[in-house]
């Protein structure tokens, strides 16, 4: 996404592949500990096994390791119902530029004792430490999982559905994600994936889980009835057997896949206000004009998160100029973030001020300078060359 892993100089690439262990897994309280080079896809599956799920998950399960995802502090698709890897990461252990083994590979629900250290490696990208091991806590997995994948003739339906499905589905809601008709355009040109309701300006992804599958039935049918009696949804279908879950999921995890055969792509991860969060893909699109092939909008709207993603045939400055600096003051002047989950990497160190105050810039760099003195951890990324 933002080349946080790629060596793009006289890098040594570090590989944690082989420490693939899980340490321990406590049956009661759901807490994993495990080596860093885990696959993700491998600790659900262990997880799952024992009754509890992973508080994350994402399109690249089935390859990215749970070291690799508390270091770029990755999102994905559960944030809505579990949050940060801030919150639900208890302890890791990670080797200092000097070769120092931090254990601060805690299991405790609670420990206030002094700097939560483990912090500062969440989201750092590799740049102060290398995450060796981590302790997570995992929520138990909920009996009744069911997906509703709905057509919505504009974006204010799109936020209103979303204001019904907190009021109607709040305590089970466990996913709200957009994406556009150009979204679906691309997955089923593609990747010959099926649309599975009619064509639609915008759709979205709703999920539930729950406790009681027919307590969960009912709320969801009473949210879809209100949904499509007031036209918010003029089409839409719910899927409950593991198979089609699966299958809607796809057309939306899958996006980023089908964007990459489009052509050349260039990609922002923003935090902005949900109301506004479709009016940039608006103006780019006319911004643009037949510059771009596509400009198309998707994301984790029930986190305010959107994927901008704009291809054009080959890379070109011209687009390029188009749409640097503008998208990032836009995004400033609402306050929202430069990057709302893929991190800064070496393609967008160069616009952390855009979403941060000096002063704040200026301790990252002297925190950069304590624990890295020789610049040794994945250097080139995360923060700004320095002048
Ligand atoms: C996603 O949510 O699909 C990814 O974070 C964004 C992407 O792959 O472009
Ligand atoms: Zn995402």
């Amino acid at each position: 996404m933002v080349g946080g892993s790629v060596p793009v100089f006289d890098e040594v690439i570090l590989s944690t592949a082989l420490m693939n262990q899980v340490i321990s897994f406590h049956d009661m309280s759901g807490t994993l500990v495990c080596q860093a080079g885990c696959v993700l896809e491998d600790l659900s599956r262990h997880v799952e096994e024992r009754g509890f799920v992973m508080p994350l998950d994402l399109g690249a399960k089935g390859s990215c390791h749970i070291g690799g995802n508390v270091a770029t502090n990755a999102g994905g698709l559960r944030f809505l119902r579990y949050g940060s890897l801030h919150g639900t990461v208890l302890g890791l252990e990670a080797v200092l530029a000097d070769g120092t083994v931090l254990n601060c590979l805690s299991t405790l629900r609670k420990d206030n004792t002094g700097y939560d250290l483990k912090q500062l490696f969440i989201g750092s990208e590799g740049t102060l430490g290398v995450i060796t091991a981590v302790s997570i806590l995992c929520p138990p997995k909920p009996r009744a999982v069911s997906v509703a994948f709905l057509g919505c003739p504009g974006f204010s339906e799109v936020l209103q559905t979303f204001s019904t499905c907190k009021g109607l589905l709040g305590e089970i809601l466990s996913a709200y994600e957009f994406m556009d008709a150009e979204c679906m355009w691309l997955v089923t040109r593609h990747l010959r994936l099926t649309s599975p309701v009619q064509e639609s300006p915008f759709y979205v992804l709703i999920e539930t889980s729950g406790s009681r599958a027919g307590h969960d039935a009912e709320k969801l049918n009473d949210f879809l009835e209100q949904v499509l009696s007031s036209g918010l949804v003029t089409d839409g279908t719910v899927a409950t057997d593991h198979m089609k879950v699966k299958a809607l999921w796809a057309l939306r995890e899958r996006i980023s896949e089908a964007l990459s055969r489009d052509g050349y792509v260039y990609k922002y991860d923003l935090s902005l206000p949900t109301e506004r969060l479709y009016d940039l893909v608006t103006d780019l699109r006319a911004r643009l004009g037949p510059r771009a092939k596509h400009v198309v909008g998707y994301g984790h709207l029930g986190d305010g998160n959107l994927h901008l993603n704009v291809t054009s045939e080959a890379f070109s400055p011209s687009v390029l100029g188009a749409l640097e600096p503008y998208v990032y003051e836009w995004t400033a002047e609402q306050q929202g973030s430069v990057s709302a989950e893929h991190g800064l990497g070496f393609k967008k160190r160069g616009v952390l001020g855009y979403s941060k105050p000096p002063e704040a810039l200026h301790l990252m760099q002297q925190l950069k300078a304590l624990l890295d003195p020789k610049g040794i951890l994945n250097p080139y990324k995360t923060l700004p060359a320095q002048a």
